[in-house]
């Protein structure tokens, strides 16, 4: 798992009045809405003495220790001890890690980590999602399947004819092969390609008329940083899927995906719920094959497993997880787990680079190893 990308943490229609506790990259945040209904996002952990923030309330701008009745800002600020009277000055180390927040396509994202601005991975664009020409729909679920597993699934285009039958033809067309791979959009973030295929016409009676007349169709994937994932399907001209999925590692064995589906044919509400169950029909197709792979991670090196050229996407993922290991962005897990009951971490954020004195551990990170530096500099030359 990598700190310094954005994160969903929660759908903008679930986020209400009251905290709400998320778990991302094995640590737990509070996120709310403050008085002005924009939504924060901090380190759940209560630099008093450990209390959930999340477990508290909403009280003007600041969410409430349900403790001791700490009250912390969204930029992380503690603005009131009870404990101390009123009027009493708050000492500067009474704060805990608040996280830059974007509240985007109807999905509420953080940046976690502590990388300046200028230097952080963009979020993912939605070109279509104003354009009324296009519907949006989302789904969203927590699966027991590594995160990274789970983007690498989304890069491989020789799944899809064995994993969806509504992708291909089930492994029984004599002629299948994935065809050459055309590459695009590759902006230092991630890969992205194109290729075609075919599928047969849809059961489904609405379906049909979207894939009719053509056995030959197009899809596309590409990845912007490590969680952000998109596919376009092109079904026949002028009707198409173009699906944003942001994926979050609750730990390194569960991810929450928030899938945002934005369709340019069947664009009455009434076909919201058709859509997402067909698009939760395939999510289940994938998790049946996701949840039973060995290792459950990735493997340490590429050595482990047997790559075929239809697995380049993949292949270009995983240097561009190479490169942030690199950079220090990558969770030393086993750590972490050594001391998960007697150390309270925080994931490092922007604020960490400006001010010193945090209550809190930053949560280790692997070392960065000089060799991989080198390999990765000159292989970028
Ligand atoms: S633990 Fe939060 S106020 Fe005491
Ligand atoms: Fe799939």
């Amino acid at each position: 798992m990598l700190i310094n990308f954005w994160y969903p943490v929660i759908l903008s229609t679930e986020l209400g009045d009251q905290p709400k506790k998320v778990r991302m990259l094995g640590q737990d945040f509070v996120v709310f809405r403050d008085a002005g209904g924009k939504a924060q996002v901090l380190s759940n952990t209560c630099v008093h003495r450990g209390g959930s923030l999340a477990g508290g309330k909403v009280a003007g701008d600041n969410v409430q220790c349900p403790y001791h009745g700490w009250e912390f800002d969204g930029k992380g600020r503690c603005h009131r001890i009870p404990s101390l009277g009123k009027d009493a000055k708050i000492p500067s180390r009474a704060r805990v890690d608040a996280y830059p927040v974007e509240e985007r396509y109807g999905i509420v994202l953080a940046f976690l980590g502590d990388l300046p601005e200028a230097e952080r991975c963009p979020i993912m664009e939605i070109p279509e999602f104003d354009d009324p020409g296009w519907r949006p729909s989302w789904i969203n679920y927590q699966v027991p399947i590594n995160y990274e597993r789970s983007i690498e699934n989304g890069l491989d285009p020789a799944h899809n004819e064995f994993v969806h039958p509504s992708h291909g033809f089930s492994g029984e067309d004599s002629e299948y092969k994935v065809n050459d791979l055309r590459w695009v959009g590759d902006h230092g973030w991630g890969p992205g390609f194109f290729s075609k295929f075919k599928s047969p016409p849809s059961k489904d009676k609405d379906f049909a008329k979207m894939k009719q007349a053509t056995d030959s169709r197009e899809a596309g994937s590409g990845t912007i940083g490590a969680n952000q994932l998109w596919t376009y399907i092109r079904f026949a001209p002028g009707k198409a899927m173009h699906q944003y999925m942001w994926e979050c590692p609750i730990d390194e064995y569960n991810v929450n995906i928030y899938l945002v589906n934005l369709r340019s044919t069947f664009l009455e509400e009434e076909m919201d719920e058709k859509v997402n169950s067909m698009n939760w029909m395939i999510a289940e197709q994938d998790i049946h094959v996701l949840t039973k792979m060995h290792p459950m991670a990735t493997p340490e090196t590429n050595t482990k497993e047997y790559m075929m050229p239809a697995d380049e996407p993949i292949l270009r993922y995983r240097e561009y997880q190479k490169q942030w290991e690199a950079k220090g962005w990558r969770i030393d897990v086993d750590e972490v787990e050594r001391n998960r009951r007697k150390v309270a971490y925080a994931i490092p954020s922007p604020g960490r680079r400006t001010a010193k004195g945090w209550v809190l551990d930053s949560i280790p990170l692997k070392p960065v190893d000089q060799a991989a530096q080198v390999a990765v500099k000159s292989a970028a030359r």
